[in-house]
């Protein structure tokens, strides 16, 4: 679905906004035909899967806003910060109270790769802050393209109305998506990078592609066994009746089935 078109990924007179692309066109390729992107894009996403990909979502954003916040008086983080337009904590927030209730915040649990993902932004929002450009353009700039159709496409296929359990996709201060990736590119453009960070900030932004692909691929892993469990469950009819516990019991069995490590906070 994605049409980027082939950029020379190296040449030093490019746009970092070029740079990025090129250097990440193969990755979001990677991304997009993910198990659990497919499953998004053919309108086959479970509540369950969705659940857990926003558990895992708010952890990210947690540490990458968190980051962003403490950093965004840094000349490089400064022109690409748009707390008001792009921040997606509190959305986040709504999503989970709507489908786990108002003690969400002890139902959630992500696998091993969310917390390898939250431990890199924690460590160069610490000493790089430069490469959480990189970060905030692969999640921000992706919230912003593919991630409005998916948006849509979550809602219809778990009958959702309105906002509902959707604000995730939903971004009140940014009237045009293309306009506001165009305003996006032209800031990150006149960032001022020495040669070595032109070059550091595209890598960093292809590891933070692979993050997100390690997240898929374990909440994959995951959610394969929860539902396994789920519907040996049903046939047995041994399972607790409410959903939330379902779902805390059932994944709480993916987890150590695959053997994966799980924080909940
Ligand atoms: C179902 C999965 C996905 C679909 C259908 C999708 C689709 C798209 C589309 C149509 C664009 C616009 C391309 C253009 O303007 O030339 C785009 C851009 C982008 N996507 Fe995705 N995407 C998906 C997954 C992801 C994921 C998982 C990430 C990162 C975690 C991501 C990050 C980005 C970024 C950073 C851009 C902006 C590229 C740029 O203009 O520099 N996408 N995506």
């Amino acid at each position: 679905m994605e049409s980027l078109k082939n950029k020379p990924v190296d040449s030093p007179n490019s746009d970092l906004s070029e740079q990025i692309k090129a250097a990440t066109k193969d990755s979001h390729i990677r991304a997009e035909n993910t198990q659990l992107m497919l499953n998004f894009q053919r309108g086959q996403i479970t509540e369950t899967q969705y659940k857990l990909l926003l558990c895992s979502l708010y952890e990210i954003y947690q540490a990458l806003e968190e980051e962003l916040d403490r950093n965004c008086d840094h000349t490089g983080i400064k022109p690409i910060y748009f707390p008001q337009e792009l921040a997606r904590l509190e959305s986040l927030e709504q999503d989970l109270e709507h489908f786990f209730g108002p003690q969400w915040r002890n139902k959630i649990s992500v696998p091993a790769a969310t917390h390898r993902y939250t431990q890199r932004l924690r460590e160069i929002g610490k000493n790089s802050p430069i490469l959480l450009v990189a970060h905030a353009y692969t999640r921000y700039l992706g919230d912003l393209s593919g991630g409005q159709v998916l948006g849509k496409i979550t809602q219809r296929s778990l009958g959702l109305r309105g906002n509902k359990g959707v604000a995730f996709f939903s971004f009140p201060g940014v009237t045009s998506p293309n306009k506001f990736k165009q305003l996006y590119r032209a800031r990150m453009n006149c960032i001022d990078v020495t040669d070595q960070e032109k070059l550091d900030i595209p890598d960093e932004a292809t590891r933070a592609f692979e993050l997100n692909i390690e997240v898929f691929d374990d909440l994959h892993k995951m959610l394969s066994i929860t539902e396994e469990n789920s519907r040996k469950d049903i046939t047995s009819n041994t399972f607790a009746s409410s959903p939330v516990l379902q779902f805390a019991l059932g994944v709480g069995v993916a987890l150590a089935t695959v053997g994966m490590g799980v924080y909940a906070f």
